[in-house]
């Protein structure tokens, strides 16, 4: 009975929004926290709070990385707030469950203090070690990712005249390759982040993997419902070659 109540729990996907908008509060935050510390070589008000915590694990990142790593991650769900807002044409129908709502909500905080906290110990003290190959990898591939996602979130929007106006088959940019090009873009993101960090930091490699192992069921699953919404001869002219669900050469 409890469980059937449970399963009724379920707000508008384009909630979805919210994850970026609270995410994006995080990451101005903490610039805030962090501009202070360098500045004024006082904590302000969180870090303040974290000195009473036990500061093991906080030496792991470098002052650099962290400080590259909260940039691109404001400009990540910068761009997503504005493509959610101002871009895309979400359904009025779609919905999602509420426990996938408070996941959302809580990954991206996640996400944004994992970018310095595990380098805490490092921002306070002048920088030993630059690497600067595996930052301009990392901002590199963020930028490329980037772009590729922007565009597959426009291709996705101009499919619909209005809110209302149903699902077709997505062309160009990577949807020539890949069932869920955005996905793969998104896996993208966070790998660039784990390369500026050198997979030291452990909260954005659970990031990584949760990205990874989360959207490629949901590309499964979009490639599901494809097959089964859209004849396979006309599918199989609009993609002679086929397509992989989210990595190319993999998945
Ligand atoms: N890091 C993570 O764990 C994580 C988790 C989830 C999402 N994300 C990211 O968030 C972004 C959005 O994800 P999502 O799951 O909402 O993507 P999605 O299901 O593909 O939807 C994106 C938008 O495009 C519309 N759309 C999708 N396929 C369409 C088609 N064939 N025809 C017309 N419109 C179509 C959707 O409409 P509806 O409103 O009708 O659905 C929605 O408005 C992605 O870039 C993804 O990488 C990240």
């Amino acid at each position: 009975m409890w469980a059937t109540q449970l399963s009724k729990l379920i707000v508008p996907k384009h909630y979805f929004s919210h994850f970026y908008v609270i995410g994006l509060a995080f990451a101005l935050f903490s610039a805030i926290e962090l501009t202070y510390l360098q500045l004024c070589h006082q904590p302000f008000l969180l870090i303040r709070v974290l000195k009473y915590d036990n500061m093991e694990g906080t030496q792991r990142l470098d002052k650099h990385a962290c400080i590259v790593g909260l940039i691109m991650m404001t400009l990540h769900l910068t761009r997503r707030v504005y493509e959610s807002f101002w871009i895309e044409k979400p359904s009025k129908t779609a919905t999602m469950h509420f426990s996938h709502y408070l996941i959302g909500l809580g990954f991206y905080g996640a996400m944004v203090f994992g970018t310095w906290l595990e380098g805490l110990s490092s921002l306070g003290k002048p920088q030993v070690e630059t690497h600067l190959f595996s930052t301009m990898v990392a901002i590199i591939l963020f930028v490329y990712a980037s772009i590729h996602q922007h565009n597959c979130h426009v291709i996705l929007a101009s499919l619909r005249k209005d809110t209302d106006s149903g699902y077709t088959i997505p062309r160009g940019d990577w949807f020539e390759w890949l069932v869920t090009p955005h996905y793969f873009a998104d896996i993208l993101v966070y790998l660039s982040l784990c390369i500026l960090y050198r997979f030291q930091g452990h909260i954005l490699i659970c990031g990584l993997v949760w990205t990874i192992t989360n959207l490629s069921v949901v590309a499964s699953e979009t490639k599901l419902w494809y097959q089964v919404h859209f004849p396979t001869e006309k599918y199989n002219l609009a993609f002679p070659n086929g397509r992989w669900n989210i990595i190319p050469g993999c998945y």
